[in-house]
């Protein structure tokens, strides 16, 4: 079976529900082809999960997303969201490791162990994602650098449930800047990962696993960089809040 493409929105802290119930409308205003293999995930803000799993729960193949969720199974965590309550809502999957989260919330790779595995108790699917900053690609210590943060976060898993999980590989110097990774940037890294997973789990297993890219993906440059052999789509920001630049991003899943 081929790989998963996916196409996936990362709204982050944007809209109010009124804008959100629009976009959601506009989306899914004509019925959207995927292909057996092609998928949607729309990542939305935590109020607005349970109207964004009513709107598509008709829809094959796409799919909603929390954008975090917290280590702990419940308790007095106030203000803290847990991956059972997304999951209760018949969410989809669960964004983890986003770099604003590593640099904004601290989050380092020890926590996002926890947060994947209790991400995957409650059966959602992480959309697990790496990156460097620009400091990082500059020493050429790039590779070595998101291996490391794979390896960190995810090696602790069986390869069953490795199979559960989707990367994002985000360069920080690429988010919201306008600027992409070249297409042969973005593959050059996403075959890096996927011989650091296959080193760990066999080729089998990590032949397997979609490898999103993300940061500065629009309509305009998505089918050059999905078109690439180990780019299976996109996790997408600003061009995920137009509906018409979303859709087109969509039609660039190969
Ligand atoms: P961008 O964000 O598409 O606005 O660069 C991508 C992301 O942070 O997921």
């Amino acid at each position: 079976m081929a790989r998963k493409q996916i196409a996936a929105a990362n709204w982050k802290m944007n809209l109010t529900y009124q804008q959100a119930q629009s976009l959601l409308d506009e989306l899914f205003a004509h019925k959207i082809e995927l292909s057996q293999d092609q998928y949607i995930a729309l990542g939305v803000p935590f109020p607005y999960l349970s109207l964004a799993v009513d709107k598509v729960k008709n829809l094959d193949h796409v799919g909603i997303a929390a954008q975090n969720c917290y280590t702990q199974k419940s308790g007095a965590y106030t203000g803290e969201t847990s991956a059972e309550m997304i999951a209760s809502l018949g969410v989809q999957y669960v964004i983890l490791g986003h770099s604003e989260r590593r640099e904004y919330f601290l989050e380092s790779n020890q926590m996002l162990t926890e947060k994947i595995n209790i991400a995957l108790a409650n059966g959602l699917t992480p959309i697990f994602c790496c990156g460097e900053a620009l400091s990082i690609r500059e020493a050429n210590a790039h590779n070595e650098y998101v291996g490391q943060q794979l390896q960190e976060s995810l090696f602790h898993l069986s390869a069953d449930e490795l199979k559960k999980i989707v990367i994002a590989y985000e360069p920080i110097w690429a988010i919201g800047t306008g600027k992409t990774a070249t297409a042969e940037q973005a593959q050059e890294m996403h075959a890096h990962l996927r011989k650091v997973l296959a080193d760990q789990y066999g080729l089998e297993v990590a032949s397997q696993i979609p490898i999103l890219y993300g940061g500065s993906v629009k309509g305009s440059n998505a089918k050059e960089i999905f078109g690439q052999p180990d780019v299976d789509g996109g996790l997408v920001g600003g061009a995920s809040l137009k509906a018409d630049e979303f859709l087109q991003v969509i039609a660039g899943l190969k």
